[in-house]
């Protein structure tokens, strides 16, 4: 379903509650060390500045536990924002009540506040009325620019839009229209690549992706528990005893669908996950005893290589081994050159894929790299998000 965009309501001298996911890593010094999220924001914010609104970002960091928590305080993320912005960014250190009224009503058109961190309230989470309430009393109108947290069901995820007229900011337009695209009318064929440690955490997604997808390829930890229902030998690698039948069965899915299923054919494998390790390559059914994987090998890397470049849709999320240490990053790595010679529309997504691509060199290269972990995943397990649903359709 559309959604409304800010670009379609009048926004000129108008208080626009903008909520943002400015949930960013923060270094040993309390200073952003990852500004990725601030700068997805910005079309919106610049947007909304230059047509006269007084703009007014709420958002989350951390998880603070409803208590005030001077080390998920927001002052970091204004400072970087005001950088990036070029204009002034005033902070306030309440999200309701009177001083962010007070600050409010002294705005200029075109100012930017940022409240401080919502989760400094246990309402926020519960999603309250009440202080859902509060916040929307603050504003003329809310923008949802915070795609990231989307599938969570908060106060100013959701239940603020009851109180206001609710439209999407451009990141989660932007968001919502290529992840939504790539499942609903993708350009074929349409390539999944599902990695990361556990497959309890993709079944959703596996199960949700094998009806739209012409081709999965399986790696990282999660193939092992692939490579077990086989009846390959693993040695000591990662292996979810428990999910070896569902996988069993997820294979047997993708046979009925006619979707091509690819697993690893030979593995990267050490005798511990160490940077330093002696890394040997092995057939992906003959991992010796005291062995793990902890990469795919370059047969799997030429084989998965080929897939991605007959592909024109590829969703990739989870690394496809232990791209963190030198030994095991060359299977990651290369299949994130292969989306960025592709051609094909890339859209990747999760944290660690995101870093990963960034690691590889071609984060530019990809169509789109989404700024949601949890949310883009819950989006392609074919979830509704409570934040999208909350807005108003177009
Ligand atoms: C994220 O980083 O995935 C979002 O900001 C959501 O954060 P949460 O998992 O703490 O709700």
């Amino acid at each position: 379903m559309k959604k409304k965009s800010v670009a379609n309501v009048d926004v000129t001298g108008k208080r626009v509650l903008v909520r943002v996911d400015f949930n960013v890593p923060l270094d040993q010094n309390g200073n952003v060390a990852d500004d990725t999220r601030i700068k997805a924001a910005l079309p919106t914010i610049r947007y909304l500045t230059g047509r006269g609104a007084k703009v007014i970002l709420v958002s989350h960091l951390g998880r603070p536990k409803g208590k005030r928590d001077d080390r998920y305080r927001l002052d970091p993320v204004a400072h970087r924002l005001q950088e990036l912005l070029g204009r002034p960014v005033k902070k306030v250190d309440d999200c309701v009540g009177e001083e962010p009224k007070a600050a409010i009503a002294g705005m200029e058109r075109g100012g930017v506040l940022l409240l401080e961190n919502v989760r400094f309230y246990p309402e926020e989470e519960k999603n309250d009325e009440k202080f859902a309430r509060r916040l929307a009393e603050l504003a003329d109108l809310y923008v949802n620019d915070a795609f990231g947290a989307a599938h969570r069901a908060h106060a100013s995820t959701a239940g603020v839009a009851q109180f206001l007229p609710a439209v999407a900011g451009f990141l989660m337009e932007k968001e919502i229209n290529l992840l939504g695209k790539a499942l609903t009318d993708p350009e074929r064929p349409f390539l999944a690549i599902l990695g990361g440690a556990k497959v309890s955490d993709k079944i959703g997604v596996c199960e949700n992706l094998l009806e739209k997808v012409d081709a999965l390829i399986i790696g990282g930890g999660m193939a092992n528990t692939f490579l077990q229902a086989r009846g390959c030998a693993l040695g000591k690698s990662l292996v979810e005893a428990d999910k070896v039948e569902l996988a069993g069965r997820l294979m047997a899915k993708a046979g009925e669908k006619g979707v091509e299923l690819l697993l690893p054919v030979d593995l990267v494998v050490a005798l511990a996950p160490d940077p330093d390790a002696r890394p040997k390559v092995v057939p992906a059914a003959d991992v010796p005893a005291e062995w793990m994987a902890l990469d795919i090998g370059p047969e799997s890397v030429k084989i998965f290589r080929e897939t991605v470049a007959k592909a024109r849709t590829v969703v990739w999320n989870g690394p496809l081994g232990v791209f963190e240490m030198a030994p095991f990053a060359a299977g990651t790595f290369e299949i994130a050159r292969a989306l960025a010679q592709s051609g094909a529309v890339t859209i990747v997504g999760g944290g660690d894929t995101a870093a990963a691509v960034e690691k590889a060199g071609v984060a530019d290269k990809m169509t789109h790299i989404s700024t949601g972990g949890g949310a883009s995943l819950e989006f392609l397990e074919g979830k509704v998000l409570p934040g999208v649903a909350a807005l108003q359709d177009a």
